[in-house]
């Protein structure tokens, strides 16, 4: 039976229009409009295409969006003296600094320094600690869009193995939690696992978030599982056409559809899920504030 394939562009657009709602009572019943601010350092062109998709959205969900651009050459103190304005900013809910920063910057105290309420990437100590520790927190938005994803297919995770191929702190370090406190026996695996292979044929649900392309081949799934496809990876492609590229994921598509139950695609699958969560945390993060 070919692999049921998990819309993520569709999910999210239900994610996004749940959040419009949201927007609409907390306006009409509480004249509150909630805020994201993004602040962008320096010119890298794939950060400028997300930070405009996610002002785009925000707009477009209704609520208020503020960008920071800043010159590649800003100063840590400026930055903090930037992000020291939002945390204080009554009509800002949620904050993110878009990363990478330029390497001068340490990215740690500049994260740490958002206040842990409007950290709508959860990627501050406070979050990190609280999801670690099965509290309240704000949970970083990919992790969360590709749980979203497995349980609107799986219904209860609990019981299920599950591999998270890459130890990221943005992706697969949280991801492990969350599956954690669904019940999953959850493997982080990485570059230097032994026998990478087997290990993912032992899984149930497989998330690749490793960022390189199509790494996970057909043969390492276990016929029927869900593959979750992290990747987001830009190959030249001449055949289509001079300087064009094309997008692919860390499964090799083809070959992990013949086997999976279910897959993600890419692009069309985890990358939408990822702006809807952010939008879903903002509004979160304004329901807090106002509680
Ligand atoms: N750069 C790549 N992914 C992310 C993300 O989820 N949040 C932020 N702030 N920067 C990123």
């Amino acid at each position: 039976m070919p692999a049921t394939i998990i819309d993520g562009k569709a999910f999210a657009a239900r994610v996004r229009t749940q959040v419009a709602g949201h927007v609409t009572r907390l306006k009409q019943d509480h004249g509150i409009t909630p805020g994201l601010a993004v602040v962008l350092v320096g010119e890298d062109p794939a950060s400028q295409v997300y930070v405009r998709s996610k002002g785009k959205q925000t707009v477009e969900v209704g609520m208020k969006s503020v960008e920071h651009k800043l010159d590649a050459q800003t100063s840590e103190a400026d930055l903090l003296a930037v992000i020291d304005r939002l945390n204080k900013d009554p009509e800002i809910h949620g904050i993110l600094v878009q990363l990478p920063l330029p390497g001068h910057l340490d990215e740690d105290l500049v994260i740490n320094s958002i206040a842990p309420e409007k950290d709508v990437d959860g990627f501050h100590i406070s979050n990190v600690g609280l999801l670690g520790t099965g509290q309240k927190s704000m949970v970083p938005c990919t992790p969360l869009g590709c749980l979203m994803m497995l349980r609107d297919h799986h219904g209860s995770l609990s019981g299920m193995e599950a591999v998270v191929i890459g130890r990221s702190n943005i992706v697969g370090k949280p991801m492990a939690q969350l599956l954690l406190g669904d019940s999953c026996t959850v493997t982080i695996a990485h570059s230097r696992t032994k026998d990478l292979p087997e290990v993912v044929r032992r899984a149930d649900i497989v998330v690749a978030a490793v960022g390189r392309p199509e790494m996970v081949p057909g043969d390492w799934i276990k016929p029927g599982a869900t593959v979750i496809d992290v990747g987001i990876n830009r190959l030249d492609a001449p055949e289509k056409g001079e300087g064009k590229t094309l997008l692919v994921g860390d499964v090799d598509y083809e070959s992990c559809a013949a086997v999976a139950g279910a897959i993600t695609p890419v692009p069309g699958g985890v990358g939408p899920m990822t702006i809807a969560c952010l939008l879903a945390n903002t509004v979160t993060a304004c329901c807090r504030a106002n509680s």
